[in-house]
């Protein structure tokens, strides 16, 4: 037995909708005694603030101008994450069609993720533990020196199945348009795009369980910590 303490872990787990990424992060942190934080919460967060007070998502000048507005915290506890705007639990509201209509819209305006990037990496940098932070971007722009990288993908089909099967009464296909056509603008965008890092670790989920892509991603960061040792 050891008393040393583990040095603070900081895991990335990249990829589209649908792969799995919140099951997955939210599984290995707790497994592990993380952190967690689902940055995608946080760009349909603001989205929604811009929904609720009026701004046109479709015009990136306006956005940028009242980006700032927003106060958008973060719960990042694994069994219970939490997120909040202007001091409003928006965990169910930022879940809605509407909000993710819009949400690529607003998170590709530069100000928009020059703000939530700086809060990712506070968040990252206070958890004393370590943290798993999921999202598009984070192996490649916001956390570059992450301990692991993590590329979830799947196929379109098992990515809609898996989405559709959380939203009561949806269809499979539109739902699967939905996606490919979220994809297409998160990876085409100009700023920090969805995107593989060159040194993460790609992990196709599509004939995996749950299970199995949580004991594999767990497997990954207790290798690189006993590596780091
Ligand atoms: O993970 P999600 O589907 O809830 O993310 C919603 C949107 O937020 C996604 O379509 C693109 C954007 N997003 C982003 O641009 N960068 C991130 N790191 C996470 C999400």
């Amino acid at each position: 037995m050891s008393d040393t303490v583990e040095p603070a872990v900081i895991v990335a787990i990249d990829g589209p909708a649908g792969t799995g990424k919140s099951s997955t992060s939210k599984a290995v942190a707790a497994a592990l005694g993380l952190s967690y934080l689902d940055t995608g919460a946080q760009y349909r967060a603001i989205t929604w603030w811009m929904i609720s007070n009026g701004v046109d998502t479709a015009e990136p000048a306006a956005i940028a101008e009242a980006a700032g507005k927003a106060v958008i915290v973060s719960g990042t506890d694994p069994a219970a994450p939490t997120i909040t705007v202007d001091g409003a639990d928006v965990s169910a509201a930022i879940r809605t069609q509407e909000v993710s209509s819009h949400v690529s819209a607003v998170s590709a305006v530069p100000e928009v993720r020059t703000l939530i990037t700086a809060l990712q990496r506070t968040i990252a940098a206070d958890a004393a533990a370590g943290i798993v932070v999921e999202g598009r971007d984070i192996g490649t722009t916001v956390l570059p020196d992450a301990h692991l990288k993590i590329f979830l993908t799947a196929s379109p089909e098992a990515r809609a199945a898996r989405r559709s099967a959380e939203i009561a009464g949806s269809d499979v296909e539109a739902t699967r348009r939905a996606l490919v056509r979220r994809d297409a603008a998160d990876s085409g965008r100009a700023t920090s795009p969805l995107a593989k890092a060159d040194d993460a670790v790609e992990v196709d989920t599509t004939e995996l369980t749950l299970q199995q892509v949580v004991e594999r991603v767990t497997a990954l960061v207790e290798e690189r910590r006993a590596a780091a040792r």
